[in-house]
């Protein structure tokens, strides 16, 4: 009975399931198809990134699990059950900033803890040590529309990071940073993501980013997005991202993820030419 027991709660269990997924939207008169049957689970604890080139249907991935759009064929589910409706059990940092303009960065970064009733003084704390984390001190009282766009996005992350959400979908969190702050955030988001055990699927272009971060790197190919291959990552733990090049088995992992991937990145340079050539063409 005990073994039986241990073995089941040792399964990693699925959290976000793809089945079989299809996604088409109408644009300018005629049907585009984000998503051409993908299937992918997203395991429990985890750290699960995408990459992919542009326009192959990452962002999409992320607003099916988060309910903000419908399946066109196939199904996503959370934890078993098919997503209907906004999923508001999940943690989202969007492409975009998208803190509130009417709230100070302070009011923004506490705002998920004032909403779950945390007492004014803790959650104060807590987001200055936030906000410090990522470089803003002295920037508490500043609305949005005064910071910088890489300062509303370093807001915006700490605003999800804050409450410790169990699942958190992030797409493309550190594109626009600099070098600098954006391995900052790679190593703090490492250090929580495993301290707490959340399961984390993230969004990037940057498979260096993908790699220092994820147990499981999910190769998306260009336009229409299907799954192309799921590479599990070998590094061990501690990574230090600042020095992620050094790590064992990190070139051997780029070379064979690169392998995979380079033929998605050049095959959009191409598709980009031939728009090009179409838009020159008498
Ligand atoms: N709401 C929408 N209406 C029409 N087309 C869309 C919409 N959202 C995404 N698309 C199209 O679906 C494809 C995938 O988009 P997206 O998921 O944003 O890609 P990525 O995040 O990988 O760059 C693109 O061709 C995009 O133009
Ligand atoms: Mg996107």
């Amino acid at each position: 009975m005990k073994a039986e027991a241990t073995t089941i709660t040792d399964q990693p269990e699925t959290v976000i399931e793809y089945d079989a997924v299809t996604k088409r939207f109408f644009s300018r008169g005629s049907l585009v198809t984000a998503l051409d049957d993908v299937s992918l689970s997203v395991r429990r604890h985890q750290f699960t990134s995408v990459v992919g080139p542009s326009g192959c249907g990452k962002t999409t991935l992320l607003r099916l699990a988060a309910g903000l759009e419908p399946t066109s064929l196939g199904e996503t589910r959370y934890l078993g059950k098919p997503v209907r409706g906004i999923n508001t059990a999940v943690g989202y940092v969007t492409q975009d900033s998208n803190l509130y303009p009417w709230m100070t960065l302070r009011q923004n970064v506490e705002f998920p803890l004032e909403i779950r009733g945390v007492p004014a003084k803790e959650r104060r704390e807590r987001a200055d040590e936030y906000i410090a984390m990522v470089g803003l001190t002295g920037f508490e009282g500043h609305y949005p529309y005064q910071l910088s766009g890489g300062m509303q996005k370093r807001g915006s992350i700490i605003r999800t990071m804050i409450y410790d959400p169990s699942v958190i979908l992030m797409d493309e969190p550190f594109g626009p940073l600099d070098a600098q702050t954006r391995m900052v955030l790679q190593a703090e988001l490492l250090r929580i993501s495993r301290l707490k055990q959340q399961t984390i699927l993230f969004i990037t272009h940057d498979l260096t980013e993908a790699i220092a971060l994820s147990d499981v790197v999910v190769v998306m190919s260009a336009r229409p997005g299907r799954i192309k291959q799921v590479f599990d990552i070998p590094l061990s733990h501690p990574r230090d991202v600042f020095q992620i090049h050094a790590h064992p088995g990190f070139s051997e992992t780029y070379a064979e993820i690169w392998d995979c991937f380079r033929s998605e990145v050049l095959s959009q340079q191409s598709i980009r030419a031939g728009d090009v050539a179409a838009e020159v063409a008498p």
